[in-house]
């Protein structure tokens, strides 16, 4: 899967946001190691709280649909370019990292994406 193609699908699921409360829609979009592709969106809630990001939607949904291990997440804001993933999800993404690791793509200045890695982002990460 190209990353371009996988940020399309982040920046298609970002429509169904449900983001009333922060006017911040986001879209994700995970590669499994199987090769399939899950999508997430930020969904908030009146409790703030309860609100999840797209990233770790996207993850739960690789996840829930049999993939043990994740390979890229692309990360898509309607409101910002180079938007890079908070801090929980950045360990959610720990938890499942793959052998290879993780890329991260994100929208960069011009338009394009640019591609980080899991480890450049969260060093030292807790696991057990
Ligand atoms: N958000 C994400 O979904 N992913 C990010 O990488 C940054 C933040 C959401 C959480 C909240 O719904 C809104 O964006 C503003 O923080």
């Amino acid at each position: 899967m190209d990353f371009n193609d996988l940020m399309e699908k982040a920046k298609e699921v970002s429509k169904n946001s449900y983001s009333p409360y922060s006017n911040f829609p986001v879209g994700a979009c995970v590669l499994g190691e199987s090769g399939r592709t899950y999508v997430g969106t930020n969904v908030e809630n009146a409790s703030y709280g309860g609100t999840i990001c797209a990233e770790r939607n996207a993850i739960f949904n690789a996840i829930t649909n049999g993939e043990k291990k994740i390979k890229a997440v692309a990360i898509y804001s309607q409101k910002m370019k180079r938007c890079a993933p908070c801090g929980f999800c950045r360990q959610v993404m720990s938890e499942f990292r793959s052998k290879d690791g993780v890329d991260i793509i994100i929208e960069a200045e011009d338009g394009g994406i640019e591609v980080h890695t899991l480890d450049e982002l969260i060093p030292m990460s807790f696991s057990l």
